[in-house]
């Protein structure tokens, strides 16, 4: 990763990392679900969660393994994760600072890892793909969920210019056979793949990275003034006043390192 893009990612995150810990889409949901039945069907046991953000999927997988460890970029979204996983009594996470192009961990040391709505921040995907195989026992499984690249370029270029312009550490999603082939090159086989749809209600999804009233009202023009085709590939809903919301779809994908 870049020291630029680290500190982005670290400005975000850093000043965001409660309003993580209480948001209702990471918190739960059919992804969280899938890749909750997915680890327990691998019987996973040893369980690394990357880019851990408010901890909501390490906290998960603590049911179902012996020993979870989340790993995050940001120190004060770990502390923030740590205090989250503290209070819920019986739940066991380690926490450990790292990036996920340089994962700070031996060799074949975990069963299972989970990477969650992280990976779009990621300076160089096909180094964190390589760490996480590095560090998954053969036969293992990579369990990522992450926003799906669109198809279109224009509606590709679209949300890019909306997920920038909320979030600077945004670098960009991947379309399937992109992830396919990420993975393919480091020796991940894909078993498994779904998408889900994920609706972002608009003023919790701005507010959430403190967007000031001025940057959101500029992106809102952004979004009125484009093509009816790209807010269409994301079912915008708009009032004559006031964006609401729009949906994404999400990218679930089992990897097995051979
Ligand atoms: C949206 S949050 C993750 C959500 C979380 N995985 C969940 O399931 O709720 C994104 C997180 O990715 C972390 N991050 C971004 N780039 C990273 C990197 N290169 N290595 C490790 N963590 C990174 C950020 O610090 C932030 O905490």
């Amino acid at each position: 990763m870049t020291d630029a893009q680290a500190r982005r990612v670290q400005a975000q995150f850093g000043a965001s990392a409660a309003a993580y810990v209480t948001s209702p889409l990471h918190a739960a949901g059919e992804d969280l679900d899938r890749l909750l039945a997915w680890g327990a069907a691998r019987r996973a046991d040893r369980v690394l969660d990357v880019a851990t953000g408010g901890g909501h999927t390490a906290l998960a997988f603590a049911s179902i393994a012996r020993r979870v460890v989340a790993c995050d970029l940001t120190e004060p979204m770990l502390a923030a994760a740590r205090a989250h996983v503290r209070s819920h009594s019986g739940a066991s996470v380690e926490f450990v600072a790292g990036d996920a192009g340089a994962l700070p961990f031996r060799d074949e040391s975990f069963d299972v890892v989970t990477c969650r709505t992280a990976a779009h921040h990621f300076a160089d995907v096909a180094a964190a793909v390589r760490q996480i195989h590095r560090v998954l026992r053969p036969g293992g499984s990579l369990l990522l969920q992450d926003i799906l690249g669109h198809d279109d370029a224009d509606a590709s270029a679209f949300i890019l210019e909306v997920e920038k312009r909320r979030d600077p550490s945004h670098v960009r999603s991947y379309r399937a056979a992109e992830w396919k082939a990420f993975l393919r090159a480091v020796g991940l086989t894909v078993m498994e793949d779904s998408v889900v749809w994920k609706l972002r209600e608009w003023n919790e999804w701005t507010g959430r990275m403190r967007m000031t009233t001025e940057a959101r009202r500029e992106l809102e023009d952004l979004v009125r003034r484009a093509p009816e085709r790209c807010r269409a590939a994301f079912d915008f809903r708009l009032t004559p006043d006031a964006v609401v919301s729009f949906n994404d779809r999400q990218i679930l994908i089992r990897a097995d390192r051979d």
